[in-house]
Protein backbone atom coordinates (compact mmCIF):
# COMPACT_ATOMS: atom_id res chain seq x y z
CA UNK A 1 0.00 0.00 0.00
CA UNK A 2 1.02 3.61 -0.94
CA UNK A 3 0.31 6.21 1.77
CA UNK A 4 0.19 10.16 1.44
CA UNK A 5 -0.33 12.03 4.32
CA UNK A 6 -2.23 15.34 3.36
CA UNK A 7 -1.76 17.63 6.69
CA UNK A 8 -3.68 20.73 6.29
CA UNK A 9 -2.69 24.03 8.09
CA UNK A 10 -4.02 27.04 5.96
CA UNK A 11 -6.21 27.97 8.33
CA UNK A 12 -5.96 31.41 9.31
CA UNK A 13 -6.21 31.04 13.05
CA UNK A 14 -7.97 34.38 13.78
CA UNK A 15 -8.92 33.25 17.46
CA UNK A 16 -5.36 32.90 18.16
CA UNK A 17 -4.69 36.80 18.20
CA UNK A 18 -1.32 36.49 17.19
CA UNK A 19 0.45 37.41 13.94
CA UNK A 20 2.39 33.89 14.75
CA UNK A 21 0.78 31.28 12.19
CA UNK A 22 -1.81 28.92 14.14
CA UNK A 23 0.42 25.55 13.96
CA UNK A 24 3.40 27.35 14.92
CA UNK A 25 2.44 28.00 18.58
CA UNK A 26 3.75 25.12 20.85
CA UNK A 27 2.61 22.47 22.64
CA UNK A 28 5.54 20.95 25.20
CA UNK A 29 7.93 23.28 23.64
CA UNK A 30 7.26 22.10 19.93
CA UNK A 31 5.17 23.48 17.20
CA UNK A 32 2.08 21.91 17.13
CA UNK A 33 2.99 21.35 13.48
CA UNK A 34 5.94 19.54 13.95
CA UNK A 35 3.71 17.20 17.07
CA UNK A 36 1.64 15.84 13.47
CA UNK A 37 4.54 15.49 11.01
CA UNK A 38 6.44 13.45 14.04
CA UNK A 39 3.17 11.36 14.80
CA UNK A 40 2.64 11.13 10.68
CA UNK A 41 6.77 9.99 10.32
CA UNK A 42 6.56 7.51 12.84
CA UNK A 43 4.06 5.91 9.97
CA UNK A 44 7.08 4.96 8.11
CA UNK A 45 7.30 4.78 3.86
CA UNK A 46 4.68 8.10 3.90
CA UNK A 47 5.00 11.26 1.60
CA UNK A 48 4.00 14.15 3.33
CA UNK A 49 2.44 16.69 1.45
CA UNK A 50 2.05 20.25 3.92
CA UNK A 51 -0.83 22.83 3.24
CA UNK A 52 -0.10 26.03 4.21
CA UNK A 53 -1.95 29.49 3.20
CA UNK A 54 -0.75 32.67 3.69
CA UNK A 55 1.87 32.67 6.20
CA UNK A 56 3.31 29.83 4.16
CA UNK A 57 6.61 30.84 4.10
CA UNK A 58 7.23 31.60 7.56
CA UNK A 59 5.93 27.98 8.32
CA UNK A 60 8.17 26.69 6.13
CA UNK A 61 10.91 28.08 7.55
CA UNK A 62 10.27 27.41 10.80
CA UNK A 63 9.76 23.58 10.19
CA UNK A 64 13.15 23.65 7.92
CA UNK A 65 14.99 24.72 10.67
CA UNK A 66 14.23 21.98 12.71
CA UNK A 67 16.06 19.49 10.28
CA UNK A 68 13.34 16.75 10.76
CA UNK A 69 14.14 13.61 9.12
CA UNK A 70 11.46 13.94 6.72
CA UNK A 71 11.46 15.15 3.67
CA UNK A 72 7.79 17.36 3.16
CA UNK A 73 6.02 18.61 0.24
CA UNK A 74 4.91 22.20 0.57
CA UNK A 75 1.74 23.25 -1.29
CA UNK A 76 0.31 26.52 -0.95
CA UNK A 77 -3.75 26.77 -0.76
CA UNK A 78 -3.60 30.71 -2.18
CA UNK A 79 -7.90 30.95 -0.51
CA UNK A 80 -8.35 29.54 2.42
CA UNK A 81 -12.19 27.88 0.45
CA UNK A 82 -12.81 25.07 2.82
CA UNK A 83 -10.84 21.49 4.17
CA UNK A 84 -11.84 19.80 0.84
CA UNK A 85 -10.36 22.48 -1.39
CA UNK A 86 -7.29 22.53 1.03
CA UNK A 87 -7.36 18.64 0.62
CA UNK A 88 -7.60 19.12 -3.47
CA UNK A 89 -4.64 21.32 -3.88
CA UNK A 90 -2.15 18.19 -2.21
CA UNK A 91 -3.30 16.08 -5.49
CA UNK A 92 -1.32 16.94 -8.23
CA UNK A 93 1.41 15.87 -5.81
CA UNK A 94 0.07 12.34 -4.66
CA UNK A 95 0.17 9.15 -5.63
CA UNK A 96 -2.77 8.10 -7.83
CA UNK A 97 -1.30 5.16 -9.90
CA UNK A 98 -1.85 2.32 -7.93
CA UNK A 99 -5.33 1.37 -6.94
CA UNK A 100 -4.36 0.52 -3.64
CA UNK A 101 -3.02 4.27 -2.51
CA UNK A 102 -4.34 5.77 0.82
CA UNK A 103 -4.32 9.35 1.45
CA UNK A 104 -4.42 10.56 5.72
CA UNK A 105 -5.42 13.47 6.63
CA UNK A 106 -4.63 15.35 9.57
CA UNK A 107 -4.71 18.82 10.42
CA UNK A 108 -1.98 20.67 11.44
CA UNK A 109 -4.08 22.26 14.91
CA UNK A 110 -4.50 18.73 16.83
CA UNK A 111 -1.01 17.52 17.85
CA UNK A 112 -2.05 15.03 20.32
CA UNK A 113 -2.83 12.73 17.89
CA UNK A 114 -0.60 9.32 18.18
CA UNK A 115 0.81 6.60 15.96
CA UNK A 116 -0.86 4.14 17.22
CA UNK A 117 -4.25 5.78 16.24
CA UNK A 118 -3.43 6.59 12.90
CA UNK A 119 -1.61 3.23 12.40
CA UNK A 120 -5.07 1.38 13.53
CA UNK A 121 -7.03 4.01 11.11
CA UNK A 122 -4.70 3.71 7.67
CA UNK A 123 -5.04 -0.11 8.14
CA UNK A 124 -8.63 -0.02 7.72
CA UNK A 125 -8.89 1.69 4.52
CA UNK A 126 -7.92 0.42 1.22
CA UNK A 127 -9.52 0.46 -2.48
CA UNK A 128 -13.26 0.46 -1.23
CA UNK A 129 -12.91 1.73 2.50
CA UNK A 130 -12.67 4.86 4.06
CA UNK A 131 -11.88 5.17 7.40
CA UNK A 132 -12.98 7.84 9.49
CA UNK A 133 -12.03 8.82 13.06
CA UNK A 134 -14.92 9.61 15.61
CA UNK A 135 -15.49 11.07 18.79
CA UNK A 136 -18.50 10.58 21.07
CA UNK A 137 -18.38 14.34 22.27
CA UNK A 138 -19.29 15.51 25.81
CA UNK A 139 -20.25 18.85 23.60
CA UNK A 140 -20.58 18.68 20.03
CA UNK A 141 -21.22 22.43 19.51
CA UNK A 142 -19.44 23.95 16.16
CA UNK A 143 -18.56 20.28 14.88
CA UNK A 144 -19.32 17.72 12.10
CA UNK A 145 -22.18 14.96 13.20
CA UNK A 146 -21.66 11.78 12.00
CA UNK A 147 -25.57 10.85 10.47
CA UNK A 148 -26.29 7.04 10.34
CA UNK A 149 -29.13 5.10 8.68
CA UNK A 150 -31.15 2.86 10.88
CA UNK A 151 -29.10 -0.12 10.52
CA UNK A 152 -26.16 2.47 11.80
CA UNK A 153 -24.00 2.17 8.57
CA UNK A 154 -22.45 6.25 8.46
CA UNK A 155 -24.82 7.96 5.16
CA UNK A 156 -23.42 11.33 5.32
CA UNK A 157 -21.24 14.18 7.78
CA UNK A 158 -23.28 17.54 8.78
CA UNK A 159 -21.42 20.40 9.64
CA UNK A 160 -22.93 22.21 12.84
CA UNK A 161 -24.05 25.36 10.14
CA UNK A 162 -26.17 23.03 8.02
CA UNK A 163 -27.33 20.68 10.13
CA UNK A 164 -31.19 20.49 11.40
CA UNK A 165 -32.28 20.39 14.83
CA UNK A 166 -32.60 16.48 15.17
CA UNK A 167 -29.04 16.15 13.72
CA UNK A 168 -27.54 18.65 16.02
CA UNK A 169 -28.76 16.11 18.78
CA UNK A 170 -26.01 13.43 17.78
CA UNK A 171 -23.55 13.73 19.98
CA UNK A 172 -21.13 11.45 17.43
CA UNK A 173 -18.41 14.09 16.13
CA UNK A 174 -15.94 14.30 13.23
CA UNK A 175 -12.51 14.65 14.63
CA UNK A 176 -11.52 15.69 10.84
CA UNK A 177 -8.82 12.58 10.40
CA UNK A 178 -9.29 10.30 7.96
CA UNK A 179 -8.04 7.98 5.91
CA UNK A 180 -9.53 7.39 1.87
CA UNK A 181 -8.27 5.60 -1.40
CA UNK A 182 -6.31 8.04 -3.02
CA UNK A 183 -8.09 7.79 -6.71
CA UNK A 184 -11.21 7.98 -5.52
CA UNK A 185 -10.62 10.44 -2.73
CA UNK A 186 -9.60 12.98 -6.12
CA UNK A 187 -12.52 12.26 -7.74
CA UNK A 188 -14.87 12.55 -4.84
CA UNK A 189 -13.17 15.78 -4.24
CA UNK A 190 -13.57 16.86 -7.73
CA UNK A 191 -17.26 16.64 -7.48
CA UNK A 192 -17.80 18.63 -3.57
CA UNK A 193 -19.90 21.67 -4.37
CA UNK A 194 -19.68 24.53 -1.91
CA UNK A 195 -23.33 25.36 -1.51
CA UNK A 196 -23.57 25.04 2.06
CA UNK A 197 -24.18 27.73 5.10
CA UNK A 198 -20.34 28.68 5.10
CA UNK A 199 -19.85 28.45 1.07
CA UNK A 200 -16.91 26.30 1.45
CA UNK A 201 -15.81 23.51 -0.32
CA UNK A 202 -16.59 20.50 2.36
CA UNK A 203 -13.71 17.70 3.11
CA UNK A 204 -16.59 16.24 4.70
CA UNK A 205 -18.62 15.70 1.55
CA UNK A 206 -17.27 13.22 0.48
CA UNK A 207 -18.73 10.68 2.98
CA UNK A 208 -21.75 10.91 0.85
CA UNK A 209 -20.20 10.64 -2.16
CA UNK A 210 -18.24 7.56 -0.78
CA UNK A 211 -21.70 5.81 0.33
CA UNK A 212 -22.99 7.06 -3.18
CA UNK A 213 -20.27 4.78 -4.66
CA UNK A 214 -20.80 1.93 -2.99
CA UNK A 215 -17.49 2.43 -0.97
CA UNK A 216 -17.64 1.12 2.57
CA UNK A 217 -17.02 3.85 5.66
CA UNK A 218 -15.71 2.26 8.70
CA UNK A 219 -15.49 4.34 11.95
CA UNK A 220 -13.54 4.00 14.91
CA UNK A 221 -14.49 5.74 17.83
CA UNK A 222 -11.57 7.64 19.96
CA UNK A 223 -11.73 6.78 23.41
CA UNK A 224 -9.51 9.91 24.81
CA UNK A 225 -11.17 12.58 23.12
CA UNK A 226 -8.51 14.59 23.96
CA UNK A 227 -6.17 13.27 21.29
CA UNK A 228 -8.39 14.89 18.24
CA UNK A 229 -8.87 18.12 20.62
CA UNK A 230 -8.26 20.59 18.27
CA UNK A 231 -6.85 24.40 19.06
CA UNK A 232 -8.80 27.46 17.55
CA UNK A 233 -8.28 29.75 20.68
CA UNK A 234 -5.56 30.35 23.72
CA UNK A 235 -7.96 28.62 25.68
CA UNK A 236 -7.63 25.42 23.70
CA UNK A 237 -3.99 25.77 23.47
CA UNK A 238 -3.86 26.06 27.30
CA UNK A 239 -5.87 22.72 27.87
CA UNK A 240 -3.59 20.63 25.42
CA UNK A 241 -0.76 21.60 26.87
CA UNK A 242 -1.59 20.82 30.20
CA UNK A 243 -2.86 17.09 28.79
CA UNK A 244 0.45 16.62 27.02
CA UNK A 245 2.46 17.76 30.12
CA UNK A 246 0.22 15.61 32.55
CA UNK A 247 1.63 12.85 29.95
CA UNK A 248 4.98 13.48 30.06
CA UNK A 249 4.68 13.55 33.87
CA UNK A 250 3.18 10.05 33.85
CA UNK A 251 6.01 8.42 31.66
CA UNK A 252 8.48 9.78 34.06
CA UNK A 253 6.52 8.57 36.85
CA UNK A 254 6.05 5.42 34.94
CA UNK A 255 9.84 5.09 34.65
CA UNK A 256 10.64 5.39 37.84
CA UNK A 257 11.36 9.26 38.72
CA UNK A 258 10.12 11.16 41.51
CA UNK A 259 7.96 14.04 41.35
CA UNK A 260 7.26 15.83 43.81
CA UNK A 261 3.84 17.05 41.78
CA UNK A 262 3.42 15.81 38.84
CA UNK A 263 1.83 18.62 37.85
CA UNK A 264 4.43 21.13 38.14
CA UNK A 265 7.12 19.76 35.85
CA UNK A 266 7.03 21.04 32.23
CA UNK A 267 8.72 19.35 29.44
CA UNK A 268 9.38 20.96 26.72
CA UNK A 269 11.64 18.15 24.51
CA UNK A 270 13.52 15.24 24.99
CA UNK A 271 14.30 14.41 28.29
CA UNK A 272 16.10 10.70 29.52
CA UNK A 273 15.95 10.01 33.26
CA UNK A 274 17.65 7.39 35.10
CA UNK A 275 17.16 5.74 38.40
CA UNK A 276 16.40 7.60 41.80
CA UNK A 277 15.82 10.44 39.96
CA UNK A 278 14.11 13.21 42.46
CA UNK A 279 12.29 16.35 40.71
CA UNK A 280 11.26 19.22 42.95
CA UNK A 281 8.19 21.64 42.16
CA UNK A 282 8.14 24.01 39.10
CA UNK A 283 10.92 22.69 36.98
CA UNK A 284 11.24 23.19 33.52
CA UNK A 285 13.62 20.22 31.26
CA UNK A 286 14.13 22.17 27.82
CA UNK A 287 15.53 20.47 24.65
CA UNK A 288 17.62 17.41 25.52
CA UNK A 289 18.66 16.63 28.67
CA UNK A 290 19.84 13.72 29.92
CA UNK A 291 19.87 13.37 33.84
CA UNK A 292 21.64 10.39 35.29
CA UNK A 293 20.96 7.94 38.25
CA UNK A 294 20.57 9.84 41.67
CA UNK A 295 20.24 13.08 40.40
CA UNK A 296 17.84 15.55 42.61
CA UNK A 297 16.91 19.15 41.28
CA UNK A 298 15.20 20.95 43.23
CA UNK A 299 12.23 23.57 43.22
CA UNK A 300 11.97 26.97 40.62
CA UNK A 301 15.31 25.37 38.40
CA UNK A 302 15.43 25.36 34.53
CA UNK A 303 17.70 23.22 32.57
CA UNK A 304 18.27 23.11 28.96
CA UNK A 305 20.63 21.00 26.90
CA UNK A 306 22.69 19.97 29.11
CA UNK A 307 23.37 16.41 30.81
CA UNK A 308 23.50 16.12 34.33
CA UNK A 309 26.11 13.11 35.65
CA UNK A 310 25.36 10.75 38.54
CA UNK A 311 24.63 11.85 42.00
CA UNK A 312 24.91 15.32 40.96
CA UNK A 313 22.54 17.66 43.14
CA UNK A 314 20.97 20.94 41.05
CA UNK A 315 19.75 23.50 44.00
CA UNK A 316 16.67 25.76 43.81
CA UNK A 317 16.89 28.32 41.68
CA UNK A 318 19.54 27.44 39.43
CA UNK A 319 19.45 28.11 35.36
CA UNK A 320 21.75 25.57 33.19
CA UNK A 321 21.99 25.84 29.33
CA UNK A 322 24.26 23.97 27.17
CA UNK A 323 26.58 22.53 30.02
CA UNK A 324 27.90 19.22 31.36
CA UNK A 325 27.49 19.16 35.16
CA UNK A 326 29.81 16.87 36.54
CA UNK A 327 28.95 13.65 38.93
CA UNK A 328 28.61 14.37 42.36
CA UNK A 329 28.76 17.80 42.05
CA UNK A 330 26.02 20.42 43.79
CA UNK A 331 24.83 23.57 41.85
CA UNK A 332 22.76 26.31 43.22
CA UNK A 333 21.06 27.65 44.65
CA UNK A 334 20.59 30.57 42.39
CA UNK A 335 23.68 29.69 40.15
CA UNK A 336 23.48 30.16 36.29
CA UNK A 337 25.49 28.15 34.84
CA UNK A 338 25.49 29.23 30.60
CA UNK A 339 26.56 27.42 27.38
CA UNK A 340 30.12 25.87 27.12
CA UNK A 341 30.12 24.91 30.83
CA UNK A 342 31.79 21.71 31.63
CA UNK A 343 31.88 20.61 35.47
CA UNK A 344 34.27 17.77 36.04
CA UNK A 345 33.56 15.76 39.43
CA UNK A 346 32.23 17.02 43.04
CA UNK A 347 32.72 20.85 41.74
CA UNK A 348 30.58 22.94 43.93
CA UNK A 349 28.98 25.87 42.26
CA UNK A 350 27.08 28.56 44.78
CA UNK A 351 24.78 30.72 44.84
CA UNK A 352 24.79 33.70 42.26
CA UNK A 353 27.88 32.22 40.47
CA UNK A 354 27.38 32.68 37.01
CA UNK A 355 29.76 30.34 34.60
CA UNK A 356 29.96 30.68 30.59
CA UNK A 357 32.26 28.80 28.40
CA UNK A 358 34.23 27.31 31.22
CA UNK A 359 35.70 24.27 32.21
CA UNK A 360 36.20 23.68 35.86
CA UNK A 361 38.19 20.64 37.01
CA UNK A 362 37.08 18.03 40.01
CA UNK A 363 36.31 19.23 43.43
CA UNK A 364 37.01 22.88 42.42
CA UNK A 365 34.84 25.47 44.21
CA UNK A 366 33.35 28.42 43.51
CA UNK A 367 30.70 28.90 46.43
CA UNK A 368 29.05 32.34 45.85
CA UNK A 369 29.38 35.86 43.99
CA UNK A 370 31.65 35.28 41.00
CA UNK A 371 31.87 35.19 37.39
CA UNK A 372 33.65 32.39 35.28
CA UNK A 373 33.73 33.13 31.65
CA UNK A 374 35.92 31.74 29.01
CA UNK A 375 38.37 30.07 31.91
CA UNK A 376 39.83 26.42 32.15
CA UNK A 377 40.51 25.66 35.84
CA UNK A 378 42.23 23.37 37.16
CA UNK A 379 41.05 20.54 40.04
CA UNK A 380 40.73 21.60 43.64
CA UNK A 381 40.96 25.66 42.94
CA UNK A 382 39.23 27.52 44.99
CA UNK A 383 37.72 30.72 43.93
CA UNK A 384 36.35 33.38 46.42
CA UNK A 385 33.46 35.24 46.58
CA UNK A 386 33.69 38.41 44.56
CA UNK A 387 35.80 37.05 41.59
CA UNK A 388 35.28 38.46 38.38
CA UNK A 389 36.99 36.99 35.13
CA UNK A 390 37.11 40.13 32.76
CA UNK A 391 37.55 38.02 29.78
CA UNK A 392 36.11 40.55 27.83
CA UNK A 393 38.38 44.12 27.11
CA UNK A 394 35.01 45.71 25.14
CA UNK A 395 36.06 44.16 21.72
CA UNK A 396 37.54 40.85 21.98
CA UNK A 397 37.05 37.77 24.49
CA UNK A 398 40.03 36.57 26.09
CA UNK A 399 41.18 32.67 27.66
CA UNK A 400 41.98 32.71 31.59
CA UNK A 401 44.10 29.14 32.31
CA UNK A 402 44.22 28.46 36.31
CA UNK A 403 46.02 25.24 37.45
CA UNK A 404 45.28 22.76 39.70
CA UNK A 405 45.04 23.84 43.86
CA UNK A 406 45.09 27.55 42.84
CA UNK A 407 43.71 29.83 45.66
CA UNK A 408 42.06 33.32 44.13
CA UNK A 409 41.18 35.28 47.37
CA UNK A 410 37.95 37.70 47.50
CA UNK A 411 36.94 40.09 45.50
CA UNK A 412 39.60 39.71 42.84
CA UNK A 413 39.77 40.07 39.44
CA UNK A 414 41.85 37.89 37.08
CA UNK A 415 42.11 40.12 33.62
CA UNK A 416 42.16 37.93 30.60
CA UNK A 417 44.52 36.81 28.86
CA UNK A 418 46.28 35.77 32.00
CA UNK A 419 47.50 32.39 33.85
CA UNK A 420 47.74 31.41 37.22
CA UNK A 421 50.03 28.54 37.61
CA UNK A 422 49.72 25.14 39.85
CA UNK A 423 49.44 26.56 43.52
CA UNK A 424 48.97 30.07 43.12
CA UNK A 425 47.24 32.15 45.75
CA UNK A 426 45.90 35.47 45.05
CA UNK A 427 45.39 37.64 47.83
CA UNK A 428 41.98 39.04 48.44
CA UNK A 429 41.70 42.40 46.22
CA UNK A 430 43.77 41.63 44.03
CA UNK A 431 43.64 42.90 40.28
CA UNK A 432 45.36 39.99 38.50
CA UNK A 433 46.76 41.29 34.83
CA UNK A 434 50.32 39.35 34.90
CA UNK A 435 50.38 35.58 35.05
CA UNK A 436 51.44 33.94 38.43
CA UNK A 437 54.13 31.59 38.48
CA UNK A 438 53.69 27.84 40.19
CA UNK A 439 53.16 28.55 44.48
CA UNK A 440 53.91 32.07 43.95
CA UNK A 441 51.77 34.59 46.25
CA UNK A 442 50.35 37.45 43.74
CA UNK A 443 49.15 40.61 45.40
CA UNK A 444 48.40 43.24 43.17
CA UNK A 445 46.14 45.76 45.44
CA UNK A 446 47.12 48.98 46.52
CA UNK A 447 49.41 48.65 49.89
CA UNK A 448 47.24 49.42 53.40
CA UNK A 449 48.65 52.97 54.94
CA UNK A 450 47.06 53.73 58.78
CA UNK A 451 46.67 56.93 59.74
CA UNK A 452 46.71 57.77 63.58
CA UNK A 453 45.37 60.60 64.98
CA UNK A 454 42.78 61.27 61.72
CA UNK A 455 40.02 63.05 62.77
CA UNK A 456 36.50 62.32 60.98
CA UNK A 457 34.64 65.42 59.81
CA UNK A 458 32.33 67.09 61.43
CA UNK A 459 28.97 68.45 60.41
CA UNK A 460 29.19 72.75 59.62
CA UNK A 461 26.43 74.19 61.71
C1 LIG B 1 -13.71 20.55 10.53
C2 LIG B 1 -14.69 19.53 9.93
C3 LIG B 1 -15.67 19.09 11.01
C4 LIG B 1 -14.92 18.53 12.19
C5 LIG B 1 -13.90 19.53 12.71
C6 LIG B 1 -13.02 18.89 13.75
C7 LIG B 1 -14.96 20.19 7.61
C8 LIG B 1 -15.84 20.86 6.62
N1 LIG B 1 -15.40 20.16 8.84
O1 LIG B 1 -14.47 21.69 10.87
O2 LIG B 1 -16.54 18.10 10.49
O3 LIG B 1 -15.82 18.17 13.22
O4 LIG B 1 -13.03 19.97 11.64
O5 LIG B 1 -12.16 19.83 14.31
O6 LIG B 1 -13.93 19.66 7.24
N2 LIG B 1 -7.99 24.38 6.63
C9 LIG B 1 -7.22 24.63 5.52
N3 LIG B 1 -7.77 25.30 4.47
C10 LIG B 1 -9.06 25.72 4.47
C11 LIG B 1 -9.84 25.46 5.62
C12 LIG B 1 -9.29 24.78 6.68
O7 LIG B 1 -6.05 24.27 5.46
O8 LIG B 1 -9.47 26.31 3.48
C13 LIG B 1 -7.40 23.64 7.76
C14 LIG B 1 -7.33 24.44 9.05
O9 LIG B 1 -6.08 25.08 9.18
C15 LIG B 1 -7.50 23.36 10.12
C16 LIG B 1 -8.33 22.30 9.42
O10 LIG B 1 -8.21 22.52 8.04
O11 LIG B 1 -6.26 22.79 10.45
C17 LIG B 1 -9.79 22.32 9.87
O12 LIG B 1 -10.34 23.55 9.50
P1 LIG B 1 -11.41 24.27 10.41
O13 LIG B 1 -11.80 25.52 9.76
O14 LIG B 1 -10.94 24.32 11.82
O15 LIG B 1 -12.62 23.24 10.27
P2 LIG B 1 -13.85 23.15 11.22
O16 LIG B 1 -14.86 24.12 10.79
O17 LIG B 1 -13.41 23.15 12.63
MG1 LIG C 1 -11.56 23.71 13.65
Amino acid sequence: MKLDVVILAAGKGTRMYSKKPKVLHCVGGRAMLEHVIGAATALGEARLHVVVGMDGDGIKQHIEERRLPIELQWITQQQQLGTGHAVLQAFPGINTDSDDGVVLILYGDVPLIEQATLRNLVAQASANSVALLTAIAEDPAGLGRIVRDEEGHVREIVEEQDANSQQKCIREINSGVLAAPAKKLGNWLSRVGNKNEQGEYYLTDIIALAVDDDCKVITSVIETEIEVQGVNDKHQLALVERHYQMKKAEDLLQAGVTLLDPRRVDIRGDITCGKDVEIDVNVILKGSVKIADGVKIGPNVVIKDSVIEQGAEILGGTNIDGATIGAGSAVGPCARIRPGTILGEKVKIGNFVETKNAVIGAGSKASHLAYIGDAELGESVNIGAGTIVCNYDGVNKHKTVIGNDVFVGSNSVLIAPVTLENRAFIAAGSAINNNVPTGNLAVGRGKQRNISGWKRPVKKD
